[in-house]
């Protein structure tokens, strides 16, 4: 690894567009910040793909349960994949996973009530703490979750770690395969059912909405700096809202009302100022 006194000269190599292959390339910096984004990333995988379980039991169709086995199939690949690049770095990544239970979700159900709070000590986005409960909530989740991070994944595949931006070309397409899933049920469900696919749609907008972050933080702009992300987090919540908002008003689903944590905080006082 480089010396933290070479930072500002790898920021500035990143700038013009120099892609790492490496840990040898990496200061102290950029490595921590790397393998933080990538445990978040691998540790969302693996919880995705344990919470999605029960529901190749309970899918309504044979045909179903296939495709369920096989998104959970992908979710464990992703989860691999990106768990390699972290046992590159140096990472124990059997020892990291032995450490927490991926089963873990919570009771309380109410829609986006965990907001920031961590529920455990794994690094997963917070969203997979929620149970899955219905076929329309498993299907809302691939509109929803698998949309979001799809368009977390479009500055992935920019990234200044060159293994990481490799590795995330297959689970991209993937996740375009799961969103297309969920995009058809939930078109479905809106048609024959209307009240579950709005019920889903008020659970899994706003936890979604959630998971990109503030707008403007000091973390986010570091990331930028090192090539590790290319957006603000606002920017890729607004891509993701518009897509969410264009489906919703095809089938007749009223858009559920979010308001972000930061300003209803302001809203109440406590931060203002
Ligand atoms: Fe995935
Ligand atoms: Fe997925």
């Amino acid at each position: 690894m480089l010396p933290s006194s070479s930072h500002a000269e790898l920021i500035e190599k990143i700038k013009g567009g120099y892609k790492l292959k490496s840990k040898d390339e990496m200061t102290p910096e950029y490595y921590e910040h790397l393998v933080n984004l990538l445990t978040q990333q691998a540790d969302s995988e693996l919880a995705g793909a344990i919470g999605y379980t029960p529901w190749i039991a309970k899918a309504p169709t044979v045909k179903e349960k296939l495709i369920v086995s096989n998104i959970v199939k992908d979710e464990v690949r992703h989860a691999k994949v990106i768990y390699d690049l972290l046992e590159e770095l140096g990472i124990d990544v059997d020892a990291h996973v032995a450490k927490h239970n991926f089963e873990f979700r919570i009771d309380d159900t109410a829609t986006d009530v965990l907001k920031s709070t961590r529920a455990a000590d794994d690094k997963r986005v917070n969203i997979f703490y929620y149970p899955i409960d219905t076929w329309a909530d498993f299907v809302m989740f691939q509109t929803c979750m698998d949309r979001g991070a799809g368009h977390q994944l479009e500055d992935v595949k920019l990234a200044s770690y060159e293994p990481w931006a490799e590795a995330i070309k297959g689970i991209f397409k993937e996740e375009m395969m799961h969103v297309h899933h969920g995009d058809m049920w939930v078109k479905t469900i809106a048609t024959e059912r209307h009240d579950e696919a709005q019920a889903a749609l008020e659970l899994w907008y706003p936890r979604t909405m959630n998971i990109f972050g503030r707008p403007n933080t000091t973390k986010n702009r570091i990331y930028q700096s090192l090539g590790l992300k290319h957006r603000d987090n606002d920017a890729v919540r607004t891509a993701f809202r518009q897509e969410i908002e264009e489906i919703a008003a095809e089938v007749h689903l009223t858009m559920p009302k979010w308001t972000p944590e930061w300003e209803k905080v302001e809203e109440d006082g406590v931060i203002a100022g």
